[in-house]
């Protein structure tokens, strides 16, 4: 059976570090301020959003909510983040995605300070990653390192099998994986013979966000396997995008869901902004 890849525990761990290190900046003279931004009130962004607060609270630095309503205009929504890029007081703001349809996602992400980018979505970030110049790393993959490395995983030279290409997820894990030493396959739902490619995987990253869709069959034995999909049933139980009970009878290591890549993501967003605090 699979040790539990626990990332509410190294979450936690994580968390920890990061309070000391808030307190040693506070101690400095250096404070932190996070802008979230959540245009509307979509039940699971408004979660998110909460998280996010809460987590600010406890490391010790301080959170600016925005709730916009719905009917904002992509203009005013601009106008705000011009301010805060501006605003010195601020050093990290973020947009919680998606954003309604009549404000173009690209845009809003292109608006914000690379400086302040601590989702690590705008361009330069990314291009950053690509060609390995500092810049703010999106927080799932990010995430999903910091597990692998807490765990006492090998990533150097092992076979990386992602599924899922997503600009959040999969393409970033990708770029991560590479700079760890990995030989990295991207695996996503053009792929012919995505079971045989899938049963190569040293280390299994899925993120296609298909319930339960990665059975044993797709797990070489031994192989470490991450999940990052979130699934929720009529009776509020909480599944992955790799079917369980089956995988971790394969696997040698596996993150279950919840508890596993979730708790990272906030994780890593954190560590964003005490980095921000630093520059
Ligand atoms: N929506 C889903 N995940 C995320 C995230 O990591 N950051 C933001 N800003 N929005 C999201």
């Amino acid at each position: 059976m699979a040790q539990i890849i626990d990332g509410k525990k190294i979450s936690a761990e994580i968390k920890e570090e990061l309070k000391e290190q808030a307190a040693q900046l506070k101690e400095a003279g250096v404070e932190g301020t996070l802008a979230v931004i959540q245009v509307g009130d979509d039940p699971a962004s408004s979660v998110y959003v909460r998280n996010k607060k809460k987590a600010c609270e406890y490391i010790g630095i301080h959170s600016r909510a925005f709730e916009l309503p719905e009917s904002v205009t992509q203009d005013e929504l601009l106008k705000l983040i011009a301010d805060l890029n501006a605003d010195d007081s601020v050093n990290g703001i973020l947009v919680q995605l998606p954003v309604p349809d009549h404000i173009d996602e690209k845009k809003i992400i292109n608006a914000i300070s690379p400086d302040k980018d601590v989702d690590g979505f705008h361009p330069q970030s990314v291009g950053s990653l690509t060609i390995g110049q500092p810049g703010f790393v999106s927080c799932t993959p990010a995430g999903i390192i910091e597990l692998l490395k807490r765990s006492g995983v090998e990533i150097d030279g092992k076979n990386c099998v992602i599924a899922g290409r997503s600009n959040i997820v999969g393409k970033p894990m990708a770029l991560l994986m590479l700079r760890e030493n990995a030989t990295v396959t991207i695996a996503h739902s053009h792929t012919k013979n995505l079971k045989e490619i899938c049963r190569q995987a040293d280390i299994l990253i899925v993120a296609i966000g298909k319930k339960e869709f990665i059975t044993g069959d797709y797990i070489k034995e031994g192989a470490v396997v991450i999940d990052v999909g979130i699934h929720r049933d009529e009776n509020n139980k909480l599944s992955g995008d790799v079917k369980y009970e089956e995988a971790e009878k394969k696997a040698s290591m596996i993150t279950p869901v919840p508890g596993g890549v979730g708790p990272m993501t906030i994780a890593m967003l954190m560590h964003n902004c005490v980095e921000a605090m630093t520059r």
